[in-house]
């Protein structure tokens, strides 16, 4: 091969390399094996390796990381990078509405919105020349920003050259740098496996991975890039923003697929509410969305306040973390005696709930994280999960702090604490410890379990420490009498409780199963025992290798299920709650699992039955039903009236149902 025969070859192999990396990074959906995209790298390697006077800076080669730089040069931004206003409520998005009718002197009609998602990353610009990224940068002061050129052509994303057809002279395309959640935790796990500090959040992470001065640490890390706008451009005119974002995907940049261009207020409102659903699903943060002004000229009348522009605004969702202090360290003692330090807190509002209690885990992570009594930190809500802190503001300490240590006797019942080698937990090793009776008595009663309406955590405290009862089948044994002896307990109220208690004697199976509160038995596996076993009396005969026999259970938990059913005690709490009345589950010997392998996403309000209920009948048909999408999602059920979610998340992975198909197949 000549020359100009390698520079053929070369150039046909970067097109394709070129190519085939926008079906996986950008599109998601892979035309060719990775076998086979890798065969075409190693060509294209080797040709330039033996021709290295035929590199170029835009190579597909390029994008491994170069040699490490001794500080970032500086980039002005030929626009300035502008920053957004915010609007917290609905109100103040209808108010933002008002002023670009009044500024802009137009009505209603006349104005339309693209609006996407608040992208919680980095900000970056790149530009291109004739089609070759030549430079990117942060977004800094908005003014002058950082030159991160080489890290930001790691990242898969990010194209190197755009798609030619329609090519710009000059296009700057500006967009978020982010990570994903599921890439961020397997980093974090990672790097604590090395013994490194981790990082706060996915965007600490994705801005910290940007500002690398060594470029193959960023090509180390699975960043992404959303593109939402532009700075300069020539060559090609465009009048809307909506333009821009059809202009942007044609080049090749990943355009966010939740984009869309709105008519009135109340679709934009509805929007809002529809990703603040959505992002639970989504594998990448977003703290808000972004609303813009769609027609040029409209945006250009309208002009810039100082470092904002008129024309778009963040109506931002409830935050999800917030700084406060913690005014002392306690320690909970739970059900299976593991104690866990807990941070009291200075009351905070995180996502639209006080938060004044939050999880410090265990002694490794209090110890990892270094929380001391007196420290600003920054906490967390995810949904329905326990609050926890996820790190100090160590800027904020001012050296009176105090550390915080494990107690070597429990704080409840005083028995001595034991740590097991390969465990995280401290544990209390009193075998009557009334903390850990209390626990498991509310584990028992509480809605996943048997479903004792009414039956809280203050009446059960009262409950044990009266003497009432000593264990969970205590409960079916309670009189009236013993009912008047907790405090302000009146007769309706104790006649309701009774009620609660003698209603609960007929749970589904899996529900009995997980209310006893065997060691590593969640509610997923409690249903899979219920589906294999049956009974109680039939899983308690089980031995050791019948249950490892099954699919789901490895040995560990195999062994937890087998000592519980060993332990005198707790059979002897089974034959009371038997004489107490307790249905234990007829002998099924066929089951029918029509949808055993599939894995079912519930989103949105379903109309005929909640959540909870389907989900108890999908999994008592075989299927299963998991929080989030992934690439083993086979069904996404969407409630009714999905609106403008729907075209959405038919793009997510998994085929869409509506419920009305669900409830035909359950
Ligand atoms: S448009 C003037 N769209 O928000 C409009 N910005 O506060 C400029 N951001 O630093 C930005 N997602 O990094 C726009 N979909 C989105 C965005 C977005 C995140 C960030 C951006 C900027 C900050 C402005």
């Amino acid at each position: 091969m000549n020359q100009e025969e390698a520079q053929k070859m070369i150039e046909e192999l970067r097109k394709a390399i070129n190519y085939h990396n926008y079906r996986y990074y950008v599109l998601d959906s892979p035309e060719i094996s990775d076998a086979e995209y890798d065969r075409l790298f190693d060509r294209l390697v080797e040709l330039e390796r033996r021709y290295p006077q035929l590199v170029t800076l835009d190579s597909p080669t390029q994008r491994v990381g170069a040699l490490p730089l001794e500080k970032f040069g500086t980039v002005r931004h030929s626009l300035h990078m502008l920053s957004l206003s915010k609007a917290l409520t609905e109100e103040e998005f209808l108010d933002f509405h008002r002023r670009v009718k009044d500024f802009g002197g137009v009505s209603d009609e006349e104005i339309e919105y693209v609006v996407d998602p608040k992208f919680d990353g980095l900000a970056v610009e790149l530009i291109y020349r004739q089609g070759s990224f030549v430079q990117g940068s942060t977004r800094g002061d908005g003014f002058v920003g950082e030159d991160v050129t080489l890290n930001l052509k790691t990242i898969r994303s990010v194209p190197l050259r755009l798609f030619p057809q329609e090519t710009p002279f000059l296009i700057e395309a500006r967009g978020e740098v982010i990570l994903n959640r599921s890439d961020f935790e397997a980093l974090n796990q990672k790097r604590e496996r090395e013994g490194k500090p981790l990082f706060a959040n996915p965007r600490n992470a994705a801005a910290g991975s940007v500002k690398q001065l060594d470029s193959k640490i960023t090509a180390s890390r699975p960043l992404n890039m959303f593109a939402y706008g532009i700075g300069l451009i020539e060559g090609k005119t465009l009048e809307t923003h909506y333009q821009v974002m059809e202009y942007l995907k044609k080049l090749g940049f990943r355009v966010n697929e939740h984009t869309k261009l709105l008519r009135t207020t109340s679709e934009v409102i509805e929007y809002y509410h529809q990703m603040l659903e959505l992002r639970k699903n989504l594998d990448y943060e977003t703290d808000g969305i972004v609303i813009k002004v769609n027609d040029f000229s409209l945006q250009r009348r309208l002009g810039e306040l100082q470092r904002s522009p008129r024309w778009a605004v963040a109506w931002k969702f409830p935050a999800q973390q917030e700084t406060t202090v913690v005014r002392d360290i306690v320690v909970n003692v739970g059900r299976t005696g593991a104690l866990t330090p807990v941070a009291l807190l200075e009351p905070v509002e995180v996502g639209g709930v006080t938060v004044s209690r939050a999880t410090l885990h265990n002694e490794d992570e209090l110890k990892r994280k270094d929380v001391r009594i007196g420290d600003t930190v920054i906490v967390q809500r995810a949904g329905d999960v326990i609050p926890e802190v996820v790190a100090v503001v160590k800027s904020k300490r001012r050296g009176k702090e105090r550390i915080f240590v494990m107690p070597d006797r429990c704080p409840v019942c005083g028995a001595t604490t034991v740590r097991l080698e390969g465990e995280a937990a401290i544990r209390c090793t009193g075998i009557s410890c009334p903390a850990q009776l209390k626990e498991n008595i509310f584990h028992f009663a509480s809605k996943g379990g048997m479903d004792i309406d009414g039956l809280g955590y203050r009446i059960i405290e009262q409950m044990v420490d009266k003497g009432l009862i000593s264990d969970p089948a205590d409960l079916y044994f309670l009189t009236k009498d013993d009912m008047f002896r907790l405090e302000r307990m009146g007769d309706k109220l104790a006649q309701n409780i009774l009620d609660s208690i003698v209603r609960s004697r007929k749970p589904p199976l899996s529900r009995l199963i997980l209310s006893l509160g065997i060691r590593n038995v969640g509610e997923h596996l409690a249903s899979v025992l219920a589906r294999e076993f049956g009974s109680i009396d039939n899983l308690r005969k089980a031995s050791l290798e019948r249950l490892v026999e099954v699919k789901e259970i490895g040995p560990v938990v195999a062994e937890s299920i087998y000592a519980f059913f060993q332990d005198p005690k707790n059979l002897s709490v089974l034959d009371k709650l038997k004489r107490g009345g307790v249905v234990f589950g007829e002998e099924r010997k066929a089951v029918y699992t029509p949808l055993k392998g599939r894995t079912f996403v519930l989103t949105g309000g379903l109309s005929s039955m909640t959540r909870s209920q389907a989900k108890e009948r999908i999994e008592r048909l075989g299927g299963r039903v998991s929080p989030s999408v992934s690439g083993k999602t086979d069904f996404v059920v969407v409630g009714e009236n999905p609106g403008s979610m729907l075209p959405d998340a038919q793009r997510l992975k998994g085929r869409i149902i509506i419920e009305t198909e669900v409830k035909g197949m359950i």
